[in-house]
């Protein structure tokens, strides 16, 4: 006769233990990182982002202030977010009601003797609101507010002039965004009419650092104007001197500045936006994208054309992302994530702005895991 060989269910680890560590990321931890724009955390709601392989959960406390914590309850793992904001800035689990305060701390137990494990408190994270984002701490050494990159061309003119909070997810590793970003000669190829044309493509690219800000710059002269410069143009611009400059700020941040003036005109005649990049890594293989635009020197006049304008700006920039760049970029990892050897790149001349970066991001990652 067979013997039971099934332990008693009394002899079963109540809870499984951890997985394995995973194979290090390329995250730098401690710097600010975009959790979401403010307009998407609303009073009394409770908003779940994962964030460097993080879960976290945020909602606005009753002083104004913010709170975020890891979403993921101490007991058996249900996620916060599901559970109830209370009076108090108390957050009740849904599963058996344990309740944390907004800095992490488990200030509730329902159960039993009704004491608090010390292992029950949860992890809280700093974050500020500026520039119409929340920018969130994510390491251990102490944050510091002035090192958040400076977006103040949000806060600094009319609505009329800056478009609406953009938002994808794209299923790539956030380092080929960035890649994806500071290659401005794509836009010739990916983006033609839109963002770029053929009249664009021999246009020289310099590559400039300072400090740890890296600048890639292609202007061009006397070059048929791309469909989204004319479109904010007032007429007499339909070919132009360009300039687009995007500068590339540690880790995933990137502003570029795209503008038209008439041939041989100073730039300060010219027209255009200051194009907004912000990235946030989600895991290995995700990464959050906030975008948005900020006209600079409007020529045009009247607030329904310039109304029009903007919401065009929206539009033909959403497309250019979500239906032009991120298919390629996603394929991308698909592919070299097929890849049964490792896969090393052919460099051209237009990879300066990338290699020159990714330099800058390497040192930093490892400053990175130094201690404090
Ligand atoms: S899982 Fe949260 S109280 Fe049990
Ligand atoms: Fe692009």
């Amino acid at each position: 006769m067979n013997q039971a060989t099934t332990a008693p269910a009394t002899e079963q680890p109540l809870v499984r233990a951890a997985m394995p560590a995973k194979a290090a990321d390329r995250f730098i931890r401690n710097t600010w990182y975009v959790a979401m724009w403010s307009a998407d955390l609303e009073p009394g709601k409770m908003v779940a982002r994962t964030l460097l392989n993080e879960p976290i959960v945020f909602f606005r406390k009753e002083d104004g202030g913010i709170a975020a914590m890891t979403d993921r309850c101490s007991h058996r793992f249900a996620p916060l977010s599901m559970g109830k904001l209370m009076a108090g800035d108390r957050v009740q689990c849904i599963y058996h009601g344990l309740e944390f305060g907004a800095d992490g701390k488990c200030v509730k137990n329902p159960h039993g003797n009704c004491t608090i494990p010390a292992a029950a408190h949860l992890k809280a994270y700093t974050v500020v609101e500026r520039h119409t984002l929340l920018w969130i701490w994510m390491g251990d050494k102490t944050p510091d507010p002035s090192k958040i990159p400076d977006y103040s061309c949000l806060d600094d003119r009319p609505d009329l002039h800056i478009t609406r909070p953009g938002y994808l997810s794209v299923k790539a590793n956030y380092e080929l965004v960035v890649d994806n970003l500071l290659d401005l000669s794509h836009t010739s190829y990916v983006h033609a009419g839109i963002l770029g044309n053929a009249d664009t493509v021999e246009a020289d690219i310099k590559v400039e650092q300072t400090g740890d800000v890296v600048a890639v710059s292609r202007p061009s002269k006397n070059a048929d104007t791309p469909g989204i410069l004319k479109m904010m143009s007032p007429p007499g611009f339909e070919r132009g001197d360009q300039w687009s400059t995007i500068s590339w700020y540690a880790p995933c941040y990137m502003i570029l500045e795209f503008g038209v003036s008439k041939p041989g005109e100073p730039k300060e005649k010219g027209t255009g936006y200051f194009a907004l990049h912000l990235l946030t890594p989600e895991t290995e293989r995700t990464t959050h994208y906030h975008y948005s635009a900020a006209r600079w020197n409007v020529l045009t006049e009247g607030d329904e054309k310039n109304s029009a304008i903007r919401d065009k700006i929206f539009e033909m920039r959403t497309f250019a992302f979500a239906e032009q760049d991120v298919p390629v970029i996603e394929a991308q990892q698909r592919l070299m994530d097929q890849s049964r050897t490792p896969l090393s790149p052919v460099l051209l001349a237009i990879d300066a702005g990338p290699t020159r970066y990714r330099r800058v991001l390497d040192r930093l990652l490892s400053e990175d895991a130094r201690p404090q």
